[in-house]
């Protein structure tokens, strides 16, 4: 894979999915050494360009990078050239010119991760865009249930919120289904476009019909600063209606897990209870985050030989 681009997870056969989850599995085992450092990327350079605020991806690509000794830049776009006018792409594009190996991308806009990757021949990684993908929360989700339940195969994932604003939703969609877990989603209507069974999910009217006899609940962030009052009328309501607590827990399989990509909205999406205790594993997600990114960095990292232009005339480049 080195020099692939991985913008989303749609793009993914399931060999893909297999091998970054395979390698990811074995980064794992590096976390919990005492000395959390091997030498693999060592003379690397890889630099996230987020132009959205984060806590989980960003750190955890920066860890991620130090642990397999790679040089790792975090770019601020507020004291960069862009607060002088100078566009994102002259941008990106300038510090490829840098010769990094790898440039991680996170920006508000759908498709910013991709109209870098056309002009840069560094790989880039999406890191989240807009409401589009977030191809490395899907692939970490999807390690956190193999490690839990030991197969992704035959599973019932209930993905519940805003479907239809959420690129954790698509990206979990995209891969879930792709790996043969039946995928089932739920949210207010208005949070769950008419197409949607098109992805291979099945769109459920209620929170008790969605996670009924599921293995896996994945409740999604409401975006409250965007949301409230235009797509449901009340935080309130939207709690009562399909926020989770242990109660309603009970209509899904005994030992279901519950998932939450965070940063959560304690007593919203989830109970103050459920986020701290089992059957909750974010935590876990958070710590697969980082064994993910050393898999991703490790399998894509580094320039495929040319440029991307002449590769794109080879037939088979990347
Ligand atoms: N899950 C996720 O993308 O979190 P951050 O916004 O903190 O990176």
């Amino acid at each position: 894979m080195i020099g692939r681009d991985l913008l989303g997870i749609e793009d993914l056969e399931r060999d893909d999915i297999v091998r970054i989850l395979d390698t990811a599995a074995r980064m794992r085992e590096i976390g919990a050494r005492e000395v959390k450092k091997v030498p693999t990327l060592r003379g690397h350079t890889l630099v996230n360009l987020f132009f959205e605020p984060s806590t989980r991806t960003l750190s955890s690509f920066e860890i991620a990078g130090k642990r397999l000794s790679a040089d790792v830049v975090n770019f601020s776009p507020s004291r960069s050239s862009l607060s002088k006018s100078e566009s994102i792409l002259d941008t990106a594009q300038t510090l490829d010119a840098m010769d990094p190996d790898c440039v991680i991308v996170r920006h508000k806009v759908a498709g910013v991760p991709k109209r870098i990757a056309d002009v840069l021949d560094a790989p880039v990684v999406n890191a989240g865009d807009g409401a589009h993908e977030h191809p490395t929360q899907a692939l970490l989700d999807m390690l956190t249930v193999y490690q839990e339940k030991g197969r992704l195969d035959g599973l019932c994932v209930a993905i519940v919120g805003d479907i239809g604003h959420s690129r954790v939703a698509r990206s979990n969609i995209y891969g879930f289904t792709r790996m043969g877990a039946e995928v089932r989603v739920t949210g207010p209507p208005t949070m769950l476009p008419p197409t949607i069974e098109t992805l291979g999910v099945k769109p459920c009217s209620s929170l008790r019909e969605a996670i009924d006899g599921a293995d896996v609940v994945m409740m999604l962030r409401i975006q409250r600063e965007r949301v409230e009052g235009a797509l449901f009328p009340s935080i309130r309501e939207y709690s009562a209606t399909f926020g989770l607590d242990r109660a309603k827990l009970r209509y899904a399989k005994d030992d279901a897990i519950v998932m939450h990509p965070g940063p959560v909205n304690r007593g919203v999406e989830l109970s103050h209870d459920l986020v701290d205790h089992s059957p909750s594993v974010i935590l876990d997600q958070v710590r697969n985050g980082v064994a993910l990114r050393m898999a991703v960095l490790y399998l894509i990292s580094g320039r495929a030989s040319g440029t991307r232009a002449s590769r794109a005339l080879t037939p088979g480049g990347a």
